[in-house]
Order: C-alpha cells, then structure tokens, then sequence
C-alpha cells in the first residue's frame, strides 16, 4: 500500500468539545444554515455571520487535540508511503496535532478572504463586518470559509489524490454533504480500498468495505499502529 487518502469531519473533533453540526442540539439546530453560511445570508446580515465565526475562532482556540488528531500526525509522519488528509473541518486541530499539511477544502476560521478581490489573509481573532482589505482596501473582508453555494477549495487536487489512492478513510462526517460525500464513491471507482469511522453508519456508508463503530479517539490509533505494523 502507497498511498492513504484521509476525509475528515466535525466527529473527530466532537471530543475535543467542538459540537458538530447536524446532532441534536448541534450547531445547526441553533443556528440556519441560510443566515450564517450562505453568501446570501452574509449580504443580509454581515454582523450575525461575522459574530458566529468569531465565537467559533474563540472556541477552536480554547480546544486541544484529541487521540483521535493525533493518531492521524502519527500516521502521516511514520507511514512509509504518502498520507494526504483533507478536511472539511474548519478548526486548527489536526494541525495542532503535528499534521504538516491539511487540505482545508471548507476552509478555515484562521483565514480572511476578500469578497471583491479574492485575497486571504491571517484572520485576527475578533473580525467586524466591514473590515478593509491589505490588498485593495475595499471594506469587503469575510471569514475564509466556504459557505453553501460556494465551490470546495481544491478539488481537482483533492481528484487526482482520490484517483491515487490505494486506501481511503472518512472519519467523523455525517455523508450530507457534497462533492466531500461523493468521495468514497470516487475512491472505490478508482480501485482503492475504503473504511469509514463513526458513531453510527453515516448516510454513504453502505459504500464503504469497512466500517469501524466507535469514538475516533478510540477507533484511530488502533487503526493506525495496525497501519503502521503491516
Ligand atoms: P455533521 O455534524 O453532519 O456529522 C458529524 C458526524 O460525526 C456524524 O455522522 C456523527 O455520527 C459523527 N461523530 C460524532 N462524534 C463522533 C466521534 N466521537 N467519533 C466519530 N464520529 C463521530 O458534520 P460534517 O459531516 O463534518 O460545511 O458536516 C459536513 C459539512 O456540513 C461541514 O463541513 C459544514 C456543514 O454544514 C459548511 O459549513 C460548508
């Protein structure tokens, strides 16, 4: 085995204490999608979505870790092959972890992005709707994170990584959202074996050769030291 192609979401830093977003009580019980990750709703009401990202930035900092990230570092730094981890995560873990390079195809709460000129930047902890741009100055800064209706960042690299892949693993994501739910169905199509790890099978999961029930923080690190060993 070459190369492992690794899909992450809000379950595996569920345990690090960052709720998910479609449990009960979880964050899209409390807030609509449409108001706070959409285009739209960032046009109608800039301070609500700025707000919400920014009690989510405060959160993430608070939050460390869990065996569940660090069982992925591990991995990526002890694996012969090639490990490529992509998240639709928008926290900082995995990295706080020791993951040296993390496909953020959601984005991230650490980012800036201008809405009229495309440009990113480190994004300061406290954003206000409003804030100008470094590079055009235009007062059209926005969290860098992909909302509903806009296209996943990197994904003809995120392809040609799943064309590649003789293993791939999606851990912690519910299968609601697409392309990111499409994958396995792209990464069996290719030939690579696929295992997924969660609570309950999620909505893609009849698809995958595996299932592996449980917290990630108890099913991961077993998995990768049987990795690491074979
Ligand atoms: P969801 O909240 O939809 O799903 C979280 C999944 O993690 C569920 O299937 C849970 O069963 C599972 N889970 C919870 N705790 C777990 C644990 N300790 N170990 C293993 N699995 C656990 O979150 P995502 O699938 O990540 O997008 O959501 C996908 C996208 O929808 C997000 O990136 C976000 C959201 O709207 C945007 O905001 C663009």
């Amino acid at each position: 085995m070459q190369k492992i192609v690794i899909l992450t979401g809000a379950g595996i830093s569920a345990e690090s204490g960052l709720g998910t977003f479609r449990a009960e009580g979880g964050l899209w019980a409390q807030h609509k999608i449409e108001d706070v990750a959409t285009p739209e709703g960032f046009a109608r009401n800039p301070k609500l979505v700025v707000d919400f990202y920014n009690a989510r930035r405060a959160q993430t900092a608070e939050a460390d870790p869990n065996a569940g990230h660090l069982a992925l570092a591990k991995l990526e730094a002890e694996f012969a092959g090639e490990v490529v981890l992509i998240t639709q995560n928008v926290d900082d873990l995995h990295e706080k972890a020791g993951s040296q390079k993390v496909i953020y195809m959601h984005g991230a709460l650490k980012g800036a992005l201008c809405a009229a000129c495309d440009t990113r930047w480190p994004a300061p902890m406290v954003m206000a709707p409003g804030d100008a741009c470094p590079n055009c100055d235009r007062p059209t800064a926005r969290p860098d994170i992909v909302w509903f209706g806009e296209m996943p960042y990197d994904m003809d690299e995120i392809f040609d990584h799943l064309a590649g892949a003789d293993l791939f693993a999606s851990i912690g994501t519910s299968g609601n959202v697409y392309p990111a739910a499409g994958f396995v169905a792209e990464a069996r199509r290719c030939g690579a074996d696929t295992v997924e790890f969660n609570l309950e099978p999620s909505l893609v999961g009849s698809q995958f050769d595996d299932i592996r029930i449980g917290p990630a923080t108890e099913t991961l690190p077993p998995w990768v030291d049987e990795i690491l060993k074979s």
